[in-house]
């Protein structure tokens, strides 16, 4: 399957054509969203919480979020979006700009995501200039959790919804290629994804936005205790494994495993 690029994403929007993002974190994983038509890969910082097992995105470092987007990178051919991580950006313009160079030269990601509305658009400006595309993130941002007040849904009363429409119009002008929105009521989404040109993914952002994004292991059921409104499960990854493990333990205990087959004679 070719490579999409951010002209093949731009176009599917003006066609009407909806994108399928996915998150991924690691080389195994990446080899078999590389057999799947999903059109973008997201590196995102959710790798601290789903694969670090800390309890928000912002423990997350640059060497981390390197080392995820590189695993990721040997295992697909795919357009691959990396998060900035916390405190990557918001030091200053210039460590921005170095930090989205890493992710591109040291972990061959093919563009950035970076949270944030009116604050960050000059830095993106500054990267794009650079020629690193952007991805735009509004709505809930998780590395502003401390400031906001938790993972709420975002756009319910009017100024908010409004606020949530600028930032995204700012957003395209500073040069994104695309932008996600998260935890939005839904029919602020659709006016976000009305008001600009450039694609709209939504996450828990309901059903009019230009694309969809879910966490993979939230979406394979990996933990059967995450439960979202906004989620849907397509697979019940843990009791699969979790099958598996305990078939294969009482297979060394009941001496079935290994068998003749499984040795070299
Ligand atoms: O880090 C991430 O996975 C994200 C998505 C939730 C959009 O930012």
């Amino acid at each position: 399957m070719k490579t999409k690029t951010i002209i093949d994403f731009i176009e599917m929007k003006k066609n009407n054509e909806k994108i399928s993002v996915i998150t991924c974190y690691d080389y195994s994983f990446a080899r078999i969203v590389e057999k799947s038509s999903v059109d973008m890969i997201l590196v995102g910082d959710s790798a601290g919480m789903v694969f670090a097992g800390y309890d928000s995105t912002i423990p997350v470092s640059m060497e981390e979020m390197i080392y995820h987007t590189k695993s990721v990178r040997r295992g697909t051919s795919k357009f691959i979006v990396a998060d900035m991580p916390f405190m990557s950006y918001q030091t200053s313009d210039r460590d921005g700009l170095i930090n989205a160079g890493r992710l591109l030269k040291e972990g061959g990601a093919n563009a950035v995501k970076i949270e944030g509305g009116f604050s960050t658009a000059p830095l993106i400006r500054k990267i794009t200039d650079a020629s690193i595309p952007v991805m735009g993130h509004i709505g809930l941002q998780p590395q502003s959790v401390n400031m906001t007040g938790g993972y709420k849904v975002q756009g319910k009363n009017p100024k908010d919804a409004q606020r949530i429409i600028e930032e995204a119009k700012i957003l395209e002008q500073a040069g994104v290629y695309s932008i996600v929105v998260e935890l939005v009521v839904e029919d602020v989404a659709r006016k976000v994804s009305e008001s600009v040109s450039v694609p709209v993914i939504g996450i828990g952002a309901g059903r009019f936005t230009d694309g969809q994004v879910l966490v993979i292991n939230d979406m394979l059921g990996a933990d059967s205790s995450y439960q979202r409104k906004y989620l849907k499960k397509y697979a019940d990854m843990e009791s699969l494994v979790l099958g598996a493990l305990n078939e294969y333990s009482s297979d060394v205990k009941d001496e079935k495993f290994p068998s003749e087959e499984n040795s070299f004679i």
